[in-house]
């Protein structure tokens, strides 16, 4: 036998007790005649020690240990003389009689610790070792968590678990797809999906009325923080259902998880706000409800008084920074350079200032009156004390996302974006299209298999861009947790839809002929979402990126710095597949 016991488990209940542990070396150290040595598994730290009064030629070999040696001891528990309250075994230690080496180490690239003094890149290179430490290793125990507990929940409501292919054909719309040579087809590829979504849809028309999968999807798009190459969905779909019903259930769900692996109850039913709302109070689909900071439309009060800035603008808008008119010059330009940034894209950032006495100031005094000001004030419901920042421009969206992200700005530099508090809410109401400059046409905003609200169904053939989707997203401190929707099950509308999609029917036919001919044999009503599981985890465990909670994640160039892929293929398997490279540019 390897071990008795794990390197977490004995406690001071145990002293007296010989055993067995098998682990890592953490790190050794020598004090007198004695050497200390932290031995490390998956469950936790426990103190060996070697004394060389006792037995002088032990103790010679346990001098011999590097760091991350595999190793196997047998000894008898002690009460520990000087105790570590930090950790779980901190009373105890092993007085050891027998040490046997079961693997040397090179010495580790970095530190196996809680603070590594390893960068990103050594890392993900060696994930592996940083695997070991505790920090990564607590965030893939919470998936591994979250996932039973989803399988749990979802079986208890007649779910089934149903495996989707990997290899499928490629489809247009969404992100763009990772694609694969197929060897015994030449010059044909598959693509790996972006999502389940049509082969769930065919799973409801085969009458599996409850599906689920936890899926692996791929989309070749650019990296973020919080986005992937290949992720994880928690997939769903259910027939005979309406918005609701599949609202409800995974409210319910997201409440089962909070509850079982945070501690945290949820006892309110779940804001839902319709999309225009967001977009025009916080300017963005994904609002971040920790703080309000809602937005408050200035037009009618600021154009007109010869401020050209403001009286050339579509639209002029301000959100109210609680406390901080202590801003100072410097701060204040720090934000004009913020909005200013090329991703954010504003020309400039006026503010006012609610001074102490209640008298405003402001950056374009010499426009307004303090009689203007008062109002701009009362608007805001804003005290002494606090910052008013204004942001104008001629496109109102536009506008209200540059607003939306001063205002996430201002939120962590007032540090109301804690982490241990969650905001959850559905958004709602959707468009169904938008349009896409790049295409030159309408796009569906969620996907084309989304059904339009009922009484919008008459709008798809004079304003198809106010129809509206029967789509919703799950909002968790300002990140898009999940999203689904409605679908269409008749075969006409898909076809219509198609159309204004702008593919002509042979075209839809080729690319979606499979779906619509399926709905033309009884395809039921239904509905489904799908939860993205790593910005699930990510959340729960508080982490920055999504990667910290995935085994071997890629990097943003969507490398795998530990394998070395993507790599060039050799002659001979491009031959097989009838592929040529064309020389890269
Ligand atoms: P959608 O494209 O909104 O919907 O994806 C669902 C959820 O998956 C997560 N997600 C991602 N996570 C990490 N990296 C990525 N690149 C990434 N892209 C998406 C998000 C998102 O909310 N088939 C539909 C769902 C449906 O209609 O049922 C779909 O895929 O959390």
């Amino acid at each position: 036998m390897y071990r008795t016991h794990t390197c977490g488990e004995l406690r001071i209940s145990d002293a007296g007790r010989q055993v067995t542990l098998a682990g890592w070396v953490q790190r050794s150290r020598k004090m007198g005649g004695m050497t200390f040595v932290d031995l490390r598994d998956r469950y936790g730290i426990t103190q060996l020690v070697f004394n060389e009064e006792q037995n002088q030629e032990l103790c010679e070999k346990a001098n011999k240990l590097g760091r991350e040696y595999v190793i196997q001891v047998e000894g008898v528990v002690s009460e520990r003389f000087s105790k570590n309250a930090n950790i779980p075994t901190g009373d105890i230690e092993i007085l050891v009689s027998r040490l046997n080496i079961l693997n040397s180490s090179l010495t580790p690239p970095f530190t196996i610790e809680d603070n590594t003094d390893g960068g990103d890149d050594i890392r993900m290179k060696y994930r592996y070792l940083d695997l070991r430490r505790t920090a990564v290793r607590k965030n893939l125990e919470l998936r591994h968590k979250m996932t039973i507990e989803v399988r749990k929940y979802l079986d208890s409501k007649g779910f089934i678990e149903v495996e989707t292919p990997i290899l499928v054909g490629s489809t247009p719309e969404g992100a763009r797809d990772f694609v694969v040579p197929s060897r015994m087809n030449p010059g044909q590829f598959y693509a790996l999906p972006q999502s389940p979504q049509t082969l769930k849809q065919l799973l409801m028309v085969s009458g599996f009325d409850r599906y689920f999968q936890i899926a692996k999807c791929f989309r070749d798009e650019d990296l973020r923080a919080d986005r992937q190459p290949e992720f994880t969905q928690i997939d769903c779909e259910m027939s005979f259902v309406e918005q609701d019903d599949v609202i409800n259930l995974f409210e319910g769900m997201t409440k089962y998880l909070f509850k079982e692996l945070r501690g945290v109850e949820l006892t309110e039913p779940f804001l839902r706000m319709p999309w225009i709302d967001a977009m025009r109070y916080y300017g963005s689909d994904k609002p971040d409800m920790r703080f309000d900071m809602r937005f408050v439309e200035l037009m009618d009060l600021l154009q007109g008084h010869g401020f050209s800035v403001f009286d050339n603008a579509t639209y002029i808008g301000g959100i109210c920074a609680e406390g901080a008119a202590h801003y100072t010059r410097k701060q204040i330009d720090a934000l004009t350079d913020f909005v200013k940034r090329p991703q954010i894209g504003a020309k400039g950032l006026v503010y006012a200032r609610v001074e102490a006495d209640g008298n405003v100031k402001s950056s374009v005094d010499k426009f307004y009156t303090q009689e203007v000001l008062q109002q701009l004030k009362e608007r805001f419901n804003a005290h002494p004390g606090d910052l008013i920042l204004i942001l104008s421009g001629d496109d109102a969206m536009k506008t209200r996302k540059q607003l939306g992200e001063l205002r996430l700005e201002m939120g962590n530099q007032l540090g109301l974006r804690d982490k241990n508090k969650f905001a959850l809410l559905w958004v709602v109401d959707f468009p169904m299209f938008e349009w896409s400059e790049e295409e030159g046409r309408l796009m569906a905003m969620h996907h084309p298999f989304t059904h339009p609200k009922d009484e919008d169904i008459p709008l798809l053939d004079t304003t198809p861009e106010a129809v509206r989707a029967d789509a919703y997203d799950m909002v968790c401190n300002g990140i898009e947790v999940g999203g689904g929707s409605i679908r269409i099950h008749d075969a006409q509308l898909q076809a219509k839809m198609f159309q204004i999609l702008g593919f002509t029917p042979e075209r839809a036919q080729e690319q979606f002929g499979f779906l619509m001919n399926a709905f033309k044999y009884g395809a039921p009503p239904h509905g489904g979402l799908a939860y993205g599981l790593d910005r699930w985890v990510s959340i729960f465990a508080g982490l920055d990126s999504i990667r910290d909670c995935i085994a071997f994640p890629k990097n943003n160039s969507g490398r795998d710095v530990m394998l070395d892929a993507p790599s060039e293929l050799e002659p001979k398997q491009l031959d097989e597949l009838n592929l040529a490279v064309k020389p890269v540019k």
